[in-house]
């Protein structure tokens, strides 16, 4: 795709699906709904169309790109070795939020795809449309997520033609107005009798927990190897355009209130419903958007990105974001919630 070209983004459905399947096989991209966040995607055997791939995102070279599949049989054909645990995790998992790094085979994915690595990464996502979206084009698609590189990932069709609106071929809508997980995919690698987590997402260490001895690699743990084995922890992520503080779990309403009222800046607030009530009965901001119920983490991790971009957009000057407790749920929040602050108060 020429990038330098203005073109017509076309937003596709699940009646359209066919013709969004021709655009891709002829190497255009077109962004695709899953249940974690939007992917942008192109024909994973095309280098050319998984070039335009980084440059529509500005995305770092050096950064592997997910390949997804519709069904099991797709990665024995693709992949060069399926270990028994890896076998397990899709039998288990799969369709689901769950990317497994298996090694790869030579010849059959652009280079491009897994730049300098023997390993390529591939999930099976839960979204009808996409999965049939990836059978009528009858070759695995990539698929980073559909956001420029550093933004919050996008979570609806409207936070894609945002971001690529006249630099993509196509977008297609999901039926549910926002993504039902809300962040991205757990990554791992399931080589021996061993799960690494390498980015924690809704499928958690107690659920991997069940099916083998499973630990995760932090970040800089990750950075520390010199074989850096999951290279997108070392590029910030996520982040709106406005300082982002996070304001930890056992802050009370006056520890908030007090915090707040130390700012000159225009407030914008993410917070529960509950905290926000109490916050706006003693205090007036500039903007606010609510994580769901209190307590309600499925709620906070669906609504996170979309929450971050919509106070990005509202202008506010700071952004004061609310912890919540970081346990096995609440994890993949709180990676995600502090990679986008920068402030941890
Ligand atoms: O939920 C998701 O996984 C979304 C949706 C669209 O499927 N996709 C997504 O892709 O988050 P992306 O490209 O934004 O994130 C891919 C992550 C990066 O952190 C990358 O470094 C890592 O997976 N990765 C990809 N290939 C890898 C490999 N061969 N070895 C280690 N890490 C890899
Ligand atoms: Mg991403």
């Amino acid at each position: 795709e020429d990038l330098n070209k203005a073109v017509n983004t076309q937003v596709f459905d699940y009646s359209t699906l066919k013709d969004a399947a021709a655009l891709l096989k002829q190497g255009k991209l077109v962004a695709f709904p899953t249940e974690t966040v939007y992917g942008l995607g192109a024909i994973a055997n095309n280098e050319t169309a998984v070039r335009g791939v980084f440059q529509a995102k500005g995305r770092p070279e050096d950064n592997p790109l997910i390949v997804h599949v519709s069904d099991i049989s797709q990665v024995h054909d693709t992949v060069a070795n399926v270990s028994p645990l890896a076998q397990r995790l899709m039998e288990t998992f799969w369709p689901g939020p769950l990317t497994i790094i298996f090694p790869l085979k030579e010849g059959v994915f652009a280079p491009n795809v897994t730049p300098g690595k023997k390993s390529v990464a591939v999930r099976m996502p839960r979204q009808m449309e996409t999965l049939l979206l990836i059978e009528m084009v009858g070759f695995p698609l990539v698929g980073p997520s559909a956001n420029l590189s550093g933004k919050p990932s996008p979570t609806a069709v409207e936070h894609v033609l945002n971001d690529f609106s006249g630099t993509i071929s196509g977008v297609i809508k999901a039926q549910s107005p926002i993504s039902e997980i809300g962040v991205e995919s757990t990554v791992v690698l399931a080589d021996d009798e061993q799960i690494v987590i390498l980015r924690p997402g809704a499928i958690t260490q107690n659920m991997l927990g069940k099916i083998a001895p499973v630990v995760e690699m932090t970040a800089s743990q990750q950075l520390a190897n010199k074989d850096v084995q999951s290279p997108g922890v070392k590029y910030l992520h996520y982040s709106p355009e406005q300082p982002v503080y996070l304001i930890p779990i056992e802050y009370t309403i006056s520890d908030w209130l007090k915090e707040m009222d130390k700012q000159e800046r225009k407030i914008g607030v993410l917070a529960d419903e509950k905290m926000l009530k109490a916050l706006e009965a003693n205090k007036s901001f500039y903007s606010s958007y609510s994580l769901g119920s209190e307590g309600d983490v499925a709620s906070a991790t669906r609504q996170l990105y979309a929450g971050l971009r919509y106070l990005e957009q509202s202008s506010c000057e700071i952004i004061f974001a609310q912890a919540l407790l970081d346990d096995d749920a609440g994890h993949a929040y709180m990676n995600r919630l502090t990679k986008a602050s920068n402030f941890v108060l």
